[in-house]
């Protein structure tokens, strides 16, 4: 079953190899706990995640705490191969989106992260090489055996999942893309449209830009919207995120629990038109046409 992602944001966990005060398994699973309680239950993981680390140590930490594997909520993705993973003499970095590869890759993502199932599997990046017909079977076979939820894709253009979807008989749910107030691309070049148009579910990567959004004339115009509505320059660009069609869900770098409380607590923010475009303005340098 394809679980909803009814969340103001997901945990990224592309840092969790970076963060040594979170490694030892009852500290992570307090960690985990605690965002839990909070209401916080998706986490979005990848592989290539300081190569395989990041799922390994949150894998230990559900393992060292029964009951709370049953309690998250996981998105994984693969298809990426680093080249010191490629076994081949050339060590080149490259996609595989191959059914062997991917059918791999979901049971080392299980063992790893330690759940039954995985709610979302995406395909990392888009493959020149992929066979649609045979990835397309790969994923709903995933489905159908329970091992993954929902089959996504992130960092795809709109004709590489149309080509996908139409080759499967179970609906792709996610796109996974870089959006927010530091790479607005997507809302200009029509691949924003066609995700929405085509029902996937926007996951914002990179939401803050890593942090940029605060910084620089944007992050000045935030700081005082923020200021007047009692806010954070950071709760105000996921706002500013939120109040696009298909409302996307921020996937969150930061794993200090006192940014992702005031991000939560920000998370009801609705921005009005001109304080959008304001925004907008600032972070491109020019107003729209
Ligand atoms: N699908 C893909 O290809 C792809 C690519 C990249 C990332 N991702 C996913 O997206 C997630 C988020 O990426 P990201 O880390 O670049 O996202 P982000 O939320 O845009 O940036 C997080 C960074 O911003 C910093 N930051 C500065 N001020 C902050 C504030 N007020 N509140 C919160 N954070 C603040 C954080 O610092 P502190 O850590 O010191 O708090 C952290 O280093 C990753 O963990 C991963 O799951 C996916």
């Amino acid at each position: 079953m394809n679980a909803a992602l009814d969340t103001p944001f997901l945990l990224g966990m592309m840092r969790l190899h970076e963060a040594p005060d979170l490694h030892a398994p009852a500290r992570l699973a307090d960690w985990i706990e605690a965002r839990l309680d909070a209401g916080l239950d998706w986490f979005d993981h990848a592989d290539i995640y300081g190569d395989t680390r990041g799922e390994a140590l949150f894998g230990a930490a559900l393992r060292a705490r029964p009951g709370l594997a049953a309690r998250v909520r996981v998105v994984t993705k693969a298809s990426i191969v680093t080249p010191e993973r490629d076994a081949s003499p050339l060590r080149v970095k490259h996609y595989d989106s191959s059914p062997a590869y991917l059918g791999r890759a979901i049971e080392a993502a299980l063992q790893r992260l330690g759940v039954e199932r995985l709610d979302h599997f995406l395909l990392h990046r888009p493959s020149p090489l992929m066979d649609a017909e045979a990835t397309g079977r790969a994923l709903d076979d995933a489905i159908t055996a329970g091992k993954i939820g929902a089959a996504g894709v992130s960092n795809f253009l709109p004709a590489q999942w149309q080509r996908l979807q139409a080759a499967m008989h179970q609906r792709l749910s996610v796109h996974q893309l870089q959006l927010s107030l530091d790479h607005t691309q997507p809302l200009f070049d029509g691949s924003y449209d066609a995700l929405v148009g085509d029902g996937l579910v926007p996951l914002a990567w990179s939401p803050l830009g890593g942090g940029r959004v605060c910084s620089g004339v944007a992050g000045a115009l935030l700081e005082r919207l923020a200021a007047e509505r009692g806010a954070t320059p950071a709760g105000l660009a996921l706002a500013w995120l939120r109040a696009l069609p298909g409302r996307p869900r921020p996937v969150i770098g930061s794993l200090r629990a006192e940014r992702i409380a005031t991000l939560q607590a920000d998370a009801a923010l609705e921005l009005d038109r001109p304080s959008w475009y304001a925004l907008l303005e600032a972070a491109r340098g020019h107003e729209v046409a």
